[in-house]
C-alpha cells in the first residue's frame, strides 16, 4: 500500500459534520480496509475506541451488511456514530420543516446546568433553548441523532469557550461580547447543508457504550475479522480530553437521547478520569514492564504514574483485542511525548501484538496535517516540548 498521505481531503464528506478530537483520517482507513476485504473474506469489523466512527461509516461503506461492532466510554461519541450509521429517515425533509418551524413557537421553560452563564452569553442561552426544545418534540430518533449532532457543533461554536484548544478555557471577554449571535440561521444553515450525506442505513450495528475493559467481555473469541482501531495515546487529561471537549453539547442534548450510565454528567472532566488510564486501576505485567523500562527511567515520578496506569488499562485492551480478532489488527497510533522523551506506542504496540500471535504485516506512516492540539503542548524547565506529528498504521496478522 503506497501512499496514504491525502493530504487534499478536507472533511467535506459525513466526517466533517459534527467536530470530534483527533478523528482518523477516513480515506486512510477506506484505502487499508478495501485491500483487506478484497483479499481476506472479511465479514466483521470491530472497533473498540470508534470515537466519531470514522473506521466503522467507512466499513460500512464497504460493506452494508458487514457485522459492525463498536464502543466508546463518550456518549457524544456513540451519538455521533450512530447518526453515522443509522443515517436520517425518508422524513427528513418533512422533519426539518416542522424543527424550523418549532424553533419559532419554543414555549417559555427552564433549562439549566452548573455554570450555563459562565460558558454561554444570556442571548446565546436564549436561542439554544429554542433549537433545544424544537429538537425534543421530533419523533424519529434517528433525525433527532443527526439534529443533535449538529446542535452539538453550534453549541461549541457559540460557547464561551476557546476554538484553539479540546479543553474547556474561557475566552477573552472582549472576544465574547463580540461574538454575534448567528445561532439560529447557522444551526438551520448546517442542517440543510449537511441532511443529504447520511443516507447509509447499516443493518448489522452494535454500539456498546462504556469503558472497553467491562464492555468487551460480551464478545466472543475470534468472534470479529477484523479490529481497526486509533485507542488513546495516553491519559485523556494529559493527552486529548475527549469527555472536556464534548461536555457542554452533552449537558445540553436532552439525555433521553443519550446513553448514559449515570455519573457522565457528574462533572466537566468526569469522562476523562473513567477513560483508559484515567485512574489506577491495574497494574504492569512483567512484559509490560519490561515494554516501558527503557522510557520510565527517563521521566519525572510523577509522570510515571500517569504513563504506568495509562499502559496497564492498555495492555489489558490489546490483550482483549487479540482475544476477540481471527484474522486482522489494524492500528493506528501516535508517538508521544513526555518529559522529551518519546514514547514509541507503535513500537511498543506491535512487540506487544506479536506476543499475542499476531505478526506485523506492514507499518505505514503520515504526517498529521492538521491538529488543534499544538505541536508543542508543554514545556520542560522552560523548553517547549513537541507533541505527536506524525501518525503510524500498524497492520498485524493472526499468525
Ligand atoms: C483517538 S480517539 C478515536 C477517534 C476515532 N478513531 C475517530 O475517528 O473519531 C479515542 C477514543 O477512545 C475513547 N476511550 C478512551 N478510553 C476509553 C475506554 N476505557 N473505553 C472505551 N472508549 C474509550 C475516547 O472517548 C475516544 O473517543
Amino acid at each position: 500500500m503506497s501512499d496514504i498521505s491525502f493530504s487534499s481531503y478536507r472533511k467535506n464528506d459525513i466526517h466533517g459534520v459534527s467536530l470530534y478530537p483527533a478523528t482518523m483520517i477516513a480515506p486512510v482507513q477506506h484505502k487499508i480496509m478495501a485491500s483487506l476485504f478484497r483479499d481476506n473474506d472479511i465479514s466483521s469489523v470491530y472497533d473498540p475506541y470508534h470515537g466519531s466512527g470514522t473506521a466503522l461509516f467507512e466499513a460500512a461503506k464497504l460493506d452494508l451488511n458487514c457485522n459492525i461492532i463498536g464502543c466508546d466510554i463518550n456518549p457524544l461519541a456513540h451519538l455521533i456514530t450512530y447518526s453515522k450509521l443509522k443515517g436520517v429517515t425518508q422524513k427528513i425533509e418533512d422533519d426539518i420543516q416542522s424543527l424550523f418551524f418549532l424553533i419559532e413557537k419554543t414555549p417559555e421553560y427552564n433549562f439549566e446546568f452548573d455554570n450555563i452563564s459562565k460558558w454561554f452569553r444570556a442571548d446565546i442561552i436564549a436561542s439554544l433553548k429554542k433549537i433545544r426544545w424544537a429538537i425534543t418534540q421530533i419523533s424519529s430518533k434517528r433525525n433527532r441523532a443527526f439534529f443533535w449532532i449538529v446542535f452539538a457543533n453550534t453549541i461549541r461554536k457559540y460557547s464561551n469557550s476557546r476554538s484553539s484548544t479540546y479543553k474547556l478555557h474561557i475566552k477573552d471577554m472582549v472576544d465574547i461580547n463580540r461574538l454575534h449571535n448567528n445561532v439560529i440561521r447557522d444551526f438551520q444553515k448546517q442542517v440543510e447543508n449537511n441532511y443529504q450525506k447520511f443516507t447509509l442505513k447499516a443493518p448489522n450495528v452494535t454500539l456498546l457504550k462504556g469503558d472497553i475493559l467491562k464492555m468487551s467481555r460480551k464478545l466472543a473469541d475470534r468472534s470479529m475479522d477484523l479490529t481497526i482501531t486509533s485507542p488513546p495515546y495516553g491519559d485523556n487529561q494529559t493527552t486529548v480530553p475527549y469527555g472536556q471537549f464534548s461536555s457542554l453539547a452533552l449537558f445540553w442534548i436532552d439525555s433521553k437521547d443519550l446513553k448514559l450510565e449515570g455519573w457522565e454528567l457528574d462533572n466537566y472532566s468526569k469522562i476523562d478520569r473513567m477513560s483508559l488510564g484515567g485512574q489506577r486501576k491495574n497494574t504492569l505485567t512483567h512484559f509490560g514492564e519490561t515494554l516501558l523500562e527503557p522510557y520510565l527511567n527517563e521521566i519525572s515520578k510523577e509522570k510515571q504514574t500517569k504513563v504506568i496506569n495509562f499502559f496497564a488499562d492498555y495492555f489489558i485492551s490489546l490483550d482483549d483485542i487479540c482475544r476477540v480478532t481471527d484474522k486482522y489488527i489494524v492500528m493506528t497510533l501516535g508517538n508521544r511525548t513526555v518529559d522529551r522523551i518519546n514514547i514509541n506506542l507503535t513500537e511498543i504496540t506491535s512487540r506487544y501484538l506479536e506476543s499475542n500471535g499476531f505478526i506485523l504485516v506492514n507499518t505505514l506512516s503520515r504526517d498529521i496535517p492538521i491538529k488543534r492540539t499544538p505541536r508543542l503542548t508543554s514545556k520542560v524547565r522552560n523548553e517547549a516540548v513537541s507533541s505527536m506529528n506524525e501518525e503510524f498504521v500498524i497492520i498485524h496478522s493472526r499468525q
